[in-house]
């Protein structure tokens, strides 16, 4: 078949025989739910970040929704996040019965801008926590986020969903605030279809966040039904919710975590064959440079300026070409429900709108080959070109 009309995927995940052995071997054991491998996955988890404490949950919508009550956000605090983000990051926020406020972006970031968050935190009474978003994978400023977060009395909670694994000069994105939270959606880095990983230091926050993920029960499903002893008694001691990860999936997370490090090789191959070829053509703006990135997404921005083409048209000439391209993300202010809660105007924000208007996210996944990623090159300088014309 002529592989230029086969669909190319703007993510595809890299599942294997691993994987699929690995599936196998725990539907075969007699044991679906969370038990020991899960319980595998979170310790080598732990060891690979550098971390004491690993939770495994099955989102990490969950993630932030237990990291961020177990750092005692409720009623009447504030919790300051970026606009540039999904919708999870803020909304486990309102769960709470918190309050949101936004700091844009830094000019030509996709990221939090510290000065600005610096003025937000000055003028803002009762925030409690601030949620930093590693934006396709690229970190934020984290020593200037977490000297901020202890200054205000902040807890600072990561959100990582794209930023596995990234090595910073601190250490892993993820374990920089006191608490991190990582997914494993089906487009992300490492997948288990769905999952997700919070990760801590502090053993009074892991605690909480075990006890809470599981329905607020004081032990474990997993031990009350395999002790060796009568142990069906347990007690109830929060209001908890149901968050844990199934073994079915932690089995597949183990391997994936196994061959991260060869992911993001093969992602910054990619990534580096766009930079190259974008690089000297006027009204393409690359993503901002960075010495460690996860290359979750590869975030190109246009100038219909100097292109001739908007960022719209040119996502469907690739979609025209077999080439799914995407975005990532549309403010958050500009969504009614935040709009309307926050009384929020488009202008608020605006480095954030600048970034959203130009960007797109072009196809990055562990099994791309170079002649895939040559062909993304080749219809969007086609289509650039023509558009010029
Ligand atoms: C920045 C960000 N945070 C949080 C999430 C939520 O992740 P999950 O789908 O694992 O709940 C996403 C999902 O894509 C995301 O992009």
């Amino acid at each position: 078949m002529n592989r230029n009309t086969d669909f190319l995927p703007f993510a595809r995940p890299s599942i294997g025989p691993e994987e699929e052995e690995a599936v196998l071997r725990i539907m075969r054991s007699g044991w679906l739910t969370t038990g020991s491998e899960a319980l595998a996955f979170e310790k080598e988890f732990a060891a690979y970040v550098g971390v004491p404490f690993a939770l495994a949950v099955n989102s990490a919508t969950s993630g932030l929704h237990l990291a961020l009550e177990a750092a005692g956000i409720g009623k009447d605090d504030v919790v300051i996040t970026s606009p540039y983000t999904f919708t999870s990051t803020a909304a486990v926020v309102r769960h709470l019965g918190a309050e949101l406020a936004f700091s844009d972006t830094a000019p030509g970031s996709y990221n939090l801008d510290p000065d600005q968050l610096q003025r937000l935190l000055a003028g803002t009474r009762n925030c409690r926590a601030i949620i930093p978003v590693h934006i396709g994978g690229l970190p934020c400023d984290m020593d200037a986020i977490t000297t901020l977060g202890k200054r205000y009395g902040c807890t600072v909670v990561e959100d990582a969903a794209h930023a596995f694994p990234v090595m910073t000069s601190q250490g892993f994105a993820g374990t920089l605030g006191e608490l991190g939270v990582y997914s494993f959606y089906a487009t992300k880095t490492i997948t288990t279809g769905e999952g997700g990983m919070v990760v801590t230091a502090n053993e009074k926050l892991a605690r909480r966040m075990s006890l809470m993920r599981m329905h607020g029960i004081d032990r474990a499903v997993w031990d009350r039904y395999t002790a060796r002893k009568a142990s069906w008694r347990y007690e109830v001691s929060e209001a908890g919710f149901k968050y844990n990860l199934p073994d079915i999936l932690a089995a597949i997370g183990r391997v994936q975590l196994r061959r991260a490090e060869t992911f993001m090789e093969q992602r910054k191959r990619t990534a580096a064959i766009y930079n190259k070829a974008f690089s000297r053509t006027p009204g393409l703006g690359l993503p901002p440079e960075a010495p460690n990135h996860a290359w979750h997404l590869y975030s190109l921005r246009v100038d219909p300026a100097l292109t001739g083409i908007d960022r719209d048209t040119l996502i469907e000439t690739l979609a025209d070409k077999g080439i799914g391209a995407s975005m990532h993300f549309i403010p958050l202010h500009l969504m009614p429900y935040y709009a309307k809660r926050y009384s929020l105007a488009p202008g608020d924000f605006p480095n954030a709108v600048a970034m959203y208007e130009a960007t797109l996210s072009l196809p990055i996944w562990q099994g791309m080959t170079e002649d895939d990623a040559r062909r993304v090159t080749d219809a969007v300088l086609e289509a650039v070109g023509s558009g010029r014309k």
